[in-house]
């Protein structure tokens, strides 16, 4: 399974690559706008720090919400960098902009999407990734990890090429249960990534075997 990190701040994306586990980053309009990232130049220049930091693909979401604005978008921001990953939310304006993108040979990662239908029709149009959103839907009682598994199974039935991008990862939980179901990326606040990390037999026996090591000696 791949690990993205989901954030556009720098120093917690350096901090993943240097634990040799990430795979890509996502971003969105809401954490670029919490890192204060604001003006045209300036959201170019983040990406492409971003780009140097990372190997993998990096997700940048299109503002546009209509074709021709969402392909404009879309084109330039592919052209800023190889691991630039076009994101278009799913909305019928969007699934039309991702077979463009599709047949120009461009990635893509749909996003917004909360139901199998939608999942469907990014994978339809050929979309390189679709991000369900796990949080949101725990956040009004419907269960997200239900629909990772829906989506897995539809995607299964037909061999879509689609990559199921979990997004929206609340806590360590999330990750180990996209892992169990099959989801091929997570996307996941840092605090989550190294959650997996934490265990207190670990620690009580590291202790041990340190304090036995002294006594050794
Ligand atoms: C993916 O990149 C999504 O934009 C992101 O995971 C949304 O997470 P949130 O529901 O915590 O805002």
């Amino acid at each position: 399974m791949k690990f993205f990190i989901d954030t556009a701040n720098l120093d917690q994306i350096k901090e993943a690559q240097s634990l040799g586990i990430l795979d890509g980053v996502t971003t969105n309009p809401s954490l670029m706008a919490k890192e204060g990232v604001t003006g045209q130049k300036n959201i170019i220049d983040h990406y492409l720090k971003i780009c140097d930091i990372v190997d993998g693909d990096v997700s940048a979401e299109v503002i546009s919400v209509d074709y021709k604005g969402i392909v404009k978008e879309g084109e330039e921001l592919a052209s800023l960098h190889k691991q630039i990953v076009i994101k278009v939310p799913m909305i019928e304006e969007g699934v039309k902009a991702i077979r463009y993108f599709n047949d120009k040979g461009l990635k893509t990662n749909c996003t917004l999407v909360f139901s199998s239908g939608q999942a469907l029709l990014a994978a339809k149009a050929g979309a390189t990734y679709v991000s369900p959103f796990i949080g949101r839907l725990d956040d009004i009682s419907t269960d997200g990890l239900e629909l990772i598994g829906d989506i897995r199974d539809i995607y299964d039935n037909y061999a879509y090429e689609t990559e199921i991008l979990a997004a929206s990862i609340r806590h360590t939980m999330h990750i180990i249960d996209c892992a169990k179901i099959g989801a091929d990326v997570v996307t996941s606040p840092l605090s989550a990534i190294k959650g997996l990390l934490n265990h207190p037999l670990t620690d009580l026996g590291l202790e041990k075997f340190l304090n036995d090591h002294k006594k050794g000696n």
